[in-house]
């Protein structure tokens, strides 16, 4: 099924990302109502949480997806395995932002990420659809052809220094004691405009890709948190490695990425901390301004 009325806009040549579009959105739709409906929360594990609004989600991805591609595998947070020795393997969050869901706050979604195995061995991304049920944002994207975002195309920004740039983190539920992220979190916070923590990777990624936030990084996520908006930074002119720089897997679990320019400070940044080194004191307020009058606009 290809997309028509209010998603026309998609390039045609975004075939195979534009068929997993009405299945993010009919999924999107289905959690929405749960939303506004209210559901119970349960805990899957010892602090993280589970609805039935994500399970119901993954069911319907997993039957829409295996109707739409009968020849891929299917990866769910939930537990689907469907033929994950295939050539395109879909690695499925059937509702990124679970504890936001669960308390009411309305910032969540949909997303989707197609990977390309040849010989089944990991690949390279080739499509990712992100839908945003409450917004109605549709983040699509397909190696080689951009990244757009309802009707436009999306670039990561243009912000040079860390000092003036907008990040996003996250932390995790699980082992969250033993997270150093609160650190980074500081160190971070203190060197640039700030840090939000919305509580959805995918719509972490999606904003670092669309210029919203200018860089994002999170220890211990998946891939199917990751797999469909590492594309959309890629495809939007993105930078995402490991923090030492080094090429980002879907299985490295640590994912910083960002607009590219500031790649470099942020990936100095976490080498200094991570090997123990004293940091640049942080600049006051008054060296800060003085800084960003120096430099040349
Ligand atoms: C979580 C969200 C959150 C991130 C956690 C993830 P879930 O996914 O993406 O932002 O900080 O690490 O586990 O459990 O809501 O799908
Ligand atoms: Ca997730
Ligand atoms: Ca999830």
């Amino acid at each position: 099924m290809t997309p028509t009325g209010a998603h026309a806009w998609i390039p045609k040549e975004m075939d195979t990302a534009a068929r997993a579009v009405p299945i993010a959105q009919e999924a999107g739709a289905l959690i929405r109502g749960y939303f506004e409906r209210g559901v119970a929360t349960e805990y899957k594990g010892d602090v993280d949480l589970v609805t039935e609004a994500d399970r119901a989600s993954e069911k319907l991805i997993t039957e829409r997806l295996s109707a739409e591609f009968p020849s891929h595998g299917i990866y769910g947070e939930e537990g689907v395995r469907q033929r994950i020795e295939s050539e395109y393997r879909w690695y499925v969050d059937p509702l990124d932002g679970t504890t936001n869901f669960a308390h009411g706050f309305p910032v969540f979604c949909v997303s989707l990420g197609l990977e390309h195995r040849p010989g089944g061995q990991a690949g390279e991304l080739v499509a990712g659809v992100i839908y945003d049920p409450t917004r109605d944002e549709l983040f699509i994207a397909q190696k080689g052809l951009g990244a757009w975002v309802n009707g436009r195309r999306i670039h990561a920004s243009k912000t040079k220094r860390l000092a003036e740039a907008l990040l996003t983190t996250g932390f995790p539920s699980r082992k969250r004691h033993v997270s150093p992220n609160i650190h980074f979190y500081q160190e971070f916070t203190l060197r640039s405009h700030g840090v939000r923590r919305a509580g959805s990777a995918a719509l972490d990624l999606a904003y670092t890709a669309s210029g919203r936030v200018d860089g994002f990084w999170e220890f211990h996520l998946n891939p199917w948190d990751t797999a469909a908006g590492a594309l959309l930074v890629m495809e939007a002119g993105g930078r995402i490695t490991r923090f030492d720089g080094t090429p980002f897997r879907l299985d490295s679990s640590e994912v910083l990425a960002s607009n590219g320019l500031l790649h470099e400070e942020m990936v100095a940044l976490f080498s200094d901390m991570l090997a123990g080194r004293e940091l640049h004191p942080i600049p006051s307020p008054a060296e800060y301004a003085a800084q960003r009058a120096a430099q040349p606009r």
